[in-house]
């Protein structure tokens, strides 16, 4: 319930950190990565309970490589949509690893108010890993002008 307005607060599901690196690394074993042999696993909670998860798949023509967070957005959006209330991604050793700056703006537009991601530092936010972020809300202030 919110204290002030006496509306209930939205339901924010509860974080299992431990599952959703468990989920990262179980996405490792479906990464394509022939040139770099660097695998990326990444895993998310959806603002409404799902786990989904991505991995990288490269290209001979390397510049067309999908990062892994690119497969779990799509996920996001083939199994019912919504937004990341938190994520994590690993390292072909299962260690964290920090999102590319590419992708910190993919995880940027898709995220959930006061979303997480475990990081190389410890728990952020994603105005912390991404501050001052590009996004929708520029292009709906042009709209307006
Ligand atoms: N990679 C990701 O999948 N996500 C990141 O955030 C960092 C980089 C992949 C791309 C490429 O397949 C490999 O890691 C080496 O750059």
């Amino acid at each position: 319930m919110n204290a002030d307005s006496g509306i209930p607060a939205p339901a924010v599901p509860e974080i299992e950190w431990a599952e959703l690196l468990e989920a990262a690394r179980a996405a490792l074993a479906h990464a394509y990565v022939p040139y770099s042999k660097y695998p990326v696993g990444a895993a998310a909670l959806t603002d409404d309970g799902r786990v989904i998860s991505g991995c990288n798949v490269e290209n001979a023509s390397y510049g067309l490589t999908l990062c892994a967070e690119c497969s779990l957005i799509s996920s996001l959006r083939m199994t019912g949509g919504g937004l990341l209330a938190a994520f994590v991604c690993v390292d072909g050793a299962g260690e964290i690893l920090m999102p590319c700056g590419r992708c910190r703006q993919l995880l940027y537009e898709f995220r959930a108010p006061a979303m997480q991601l475990m990081t190389v530092s410890g728990i952020r936010t994603m105005d912390e890993v991404l501050p001052d972020a590009f996004g929708p809300q520029h292009l709906e202030e042009q709209e307006k002008a």
